[in-house]
């Protein structure tokens, strides 16, 4: 097949031209985002062979230890993306304020927000990882002035474009641009991104739930419930057994998610009273709600829709609920009965005593 499949970049321009709100170089906006990707890629799959494994010897804003590759991502995201001329300013989780685009490379209308290596523990045991990234436009005319950190605070339901890429047995390119979600896989015979999975959609119902159940102490008792329900499979309410997965790797997960439905929980918890959520709302929360809604599915905090959230701060975390829309209303409706104090028969000492290990 030569020219059998459709390409990333025909995929954008035919999007372009349907889609009259999304100017300028858009595409060519996007195209450069999937130049990072297989940049990143690229690194990532040489691992050992290219020096490119083990930690860096600083931290990120959130104190977290940088590995290499979570520095070579970012470069690679900023180096690639600052030159086209569609940009106003950058913002990453690796980097404490934003990168405003301005001296030696002309300035556009859009805001690109990444993170560069997502699950990045998983990156020196040779497990999946991804980048992800998020699209807004500029609020005022960029061109002309400064952009400020300000300008990113922009509730997720206004991104432009959402999308990851996964570097798994194949990499992957997912994408949405608000009109449906997009899968493309690699192909490194000619280094293109083709057209695999066209109109991904996230199946309502499911029987697989994914979660880190060693912070089962810590969780609200609306998650405590439902885990513990899942956990009683058929002899529980729900009727039914369910299966659980955890990568740790927020990609890997949603990725799981769009291939195969399933819910996806890192909710609020107590073991850091000062971070509401782990997730980051700006480059993990927001474009993965995207992604997921556009293909049918939900996104929540387990009170708020994620899109609606109006964030405050580029680095800011929130709770994160997504997945098969069943299973996350079912979710929204247990947090709302627990505030209205409905939720007393699952909170009584029996229940609470039920762990995922003991259920006696
Ligand atoms: O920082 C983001 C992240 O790596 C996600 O990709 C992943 O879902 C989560 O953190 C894993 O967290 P934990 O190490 O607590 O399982």
């Amino acid at each position: 097949m030569l020219c059998g499949r459709t390409n990333v970049n025909k995929f954008l321009i035919e999007e372009q031209r349907r889609n009259t709100a999304l100017v300028g170089d858009f595409s060519m906006l996007v195209s450069d985002v999937v130049r990072s990707c297989k940049a990143i890629a690229q690194g990532v799959s040489r691992g050992s062979l290219a020096g490119v494994l083990g930690d860096e010897g600083s931290e990120n804003v959130q104190g977290e230890a940088q590995k290499k590759l979570d520095v070579l991502a970012n470069e690679a995201f900023l180096r690639h993306c600052e030159w086209g001329g569609h940009l106003a300013a950058m913002a990453s989780e690796e980097m404490e304020d934003i990168y405003p685009i301005g001296g030696e490379h002309p300035r556009g209308k859009y805001l690109l927000v990444f993170d560069p290596l997502d699950g990045s523990s998983n990156i020196d045991v040779n497990l999946s990882v991804g980048s992800i990234f998020s699209v807004l436009r500029c609020p005022e005319d960029c061109s002309a002035a400064q952009p400020t950190a300000a300008d990113f605070l922009q509730p997720g339901s206004r991104q432009v474009a959402a999308g990851y890429a996964l570097y798994g047995p194949s990499t992957m390119l997912v994408l949405t641009v608000g009109s449906g979600v997009y899968g493309f896989t690699l192909d490194r015979d000619i280094g293109e991104f083709l057209l695999t999975h066209p109109h991904l959609t996230i199946s309502p119902e499911t029987r697989e739930f994914a979660i880190n159940a060693s912070n089962e102490r810590f969780w609200e008792p609306p998650v405590q419930r439902y885990v513990s329900e899942c956990l009683a499979g058929k002899t529980g309410v729900r009727g039914k057994d369910f299966n659980m997965r955890w990568v740790a790797s927020m990609v890997a997960e949603v990725h799981r998610i769009l291939m195969r439905g399933g819910v996806f929980m890192y909710p609020r918890d107590s073991k850091d009273k000062s971070k509401p959520g782990r997730l980051r709302l700006m480059y993990e929360a927001n474009p993965m709600a995207m992604i997921v809604e556009q293909a049918g599915g939900l996104a929540s905090t387990g009170s708020e829709r994620i899109l609606d959230v109006r964030p405050k701060g580029l680095h800011q975390r929130v709770p994160v609920i997504l997945g098969s829309r069943d299973e996350v209303e079912r979710l929204e409706r247990y947090h709302h009965e627990h505030v209205n104090g409905d939720d007393q028969p699952f909170r009584s000492p029996l229940f609470s005593t039920r762990t995922l290990f003991r259920d006696d």
